[in-house]
């Protein structure tokens, strides 16, 4: 039977100099997938609202055996539904050595204390943005987390997929081709972001998807207005009258978000923008292109017959305080 209070452990929140020294270690203790470890450290780092009082650090001595990331909303995303009644729990981990101690129920039931002492009521693991490392722990490679979580009494939400194609294989299927030419005679065009459609799809972002959506059009879009990025990395479907009916984007060999006007789905709007972005990151000398979160139902719509694959499935969890 398993200590559930690990006597000689002490957790404390980090200072800067721990904080970066534990992120060194968790992406080895937590077996973080190749996927995830490319611009993790970023990623934390540059989050507005990362507070070090939630980066909760177990010590055996003066040796780091577990860590948790606890974090809250303290700056607004964009037009995003206010969740600062959640906290999140983005990352967890135990020094393998140190497993099956009681190390990691403690972390969680610490990142708990924390987050009610913010009044915050409810917890996920963990659909974050802006800082998104993936939707929650991955049901195969991180099953122990799957149940130290239910031990603690976190409930599965649903289980989001990670899909993966091989780009050096992708063949455009002959229906989007002709897709393209009906929509092309219907007056609909697909053009990478240019000065003369930013605002009309910031405000498109904005009106029909809002939050992190809205993020990355800023952010990409006033990196492709400077010269920094490729426009190709934003296609944009506009109408012949000029308005926005839905974008496609990647990051690197990382796909989405893609959306198109709920009044314009089903016209295979979604199907050429995907396209146009799969080339767009063959041409940018990607070999695969992957994403991390898509549910059964829009992988059966969309991405199965582009050719796309699971990869990964993961499992959100939640818990009322
Ligand atoms: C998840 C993790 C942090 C748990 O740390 P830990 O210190 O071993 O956890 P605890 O000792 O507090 O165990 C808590 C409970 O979780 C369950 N559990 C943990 N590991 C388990 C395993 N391998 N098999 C079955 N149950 C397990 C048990 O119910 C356990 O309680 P018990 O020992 O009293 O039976 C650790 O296994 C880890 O770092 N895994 C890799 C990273 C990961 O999965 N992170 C979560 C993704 S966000």
């Amino acid at each position: 039977m398993a200590n559930l209070r690990p006597v000689n452990v002490s957790i404390r929140a980090s200072d800067v100099p721990t904080f970066e020294r534990v992120l060194g270690l968790v992406p080895d203790w937590m077996d973080v997938s190749p996927f995830d470890r490319d611009g993790l450290f970023r990623r934390l780092v540059s989050d507005p609202n990362l507070d070090l009082e939630g980066a909760l650090v177990a010590w055996l001595g003066d040796e780091p055996v577990g860590f948790v990331l606890a974090v809250g909303r303290r700056v607004p995303l964009e037009n995003a539904p206010d969740d600062s009644h959640r906290g999140y729990l983005t990352l967890l981990a135990v020094h393998p050595s140190h497993r099956r101690e009681g190390v990691g129920r403690a972390l969680v039931r610490a990142a708990e204390a924390f987050h009610v002492a913010q009044g915050r009521k409810e917890v996920w693991v963990s659909p974050y943005a802006p800082a998104y490392l993936w939707p929650g722990p991955e049901l195969t490679r991180h099953a122990d987390g799957v149940a130290c979580l239910t031990a603690e009494g976190y409930q599965e939400v649903y289980r989001p997929i990670s899909m993966e194609i091989d780009l050096r294989r992708a063949e455009e299927p002959g229906f989007v081709r002709e897709a393209r030419q009906r929509l092309a005679s219907e007056g609909v065009g697909f053009a990478p972001l240019g000065a003369g459609c930013y605002l009309r799809t910031l405000e498109f972002a904005q009106r029909v998807f809002k939050g992190d959506w809205v993020r990355v059009v800023r952010e990409t879009g006033s990196a492709i207005l400077s010269g920094e990025a490729s426009p190709s990395r934003l296609i944009v479907a506009t109408a012949d009258d000029g308005r926005v009916l839905g974008f496609s984007h990647y990051e690197g060999p990382r796909f989405g978000p893609i959306g198109v006007c709920p009044g314009q789905r089903g016209r295979k709007i979604g199907q050429v923008l995907m396209w146009e972005t799969l080339h767009a990151q063959r041409s940018a000398g990607h070999a695969t292109a992957w994403f991390l979160w898509s549910d059964d139902a829009t992988a059966n719509r969309l991405y199965d017959g582009a050719g796309f694959r699971t990869v990964r499935r993961f499992v959100l969890l939640k818990k009322t305080l």
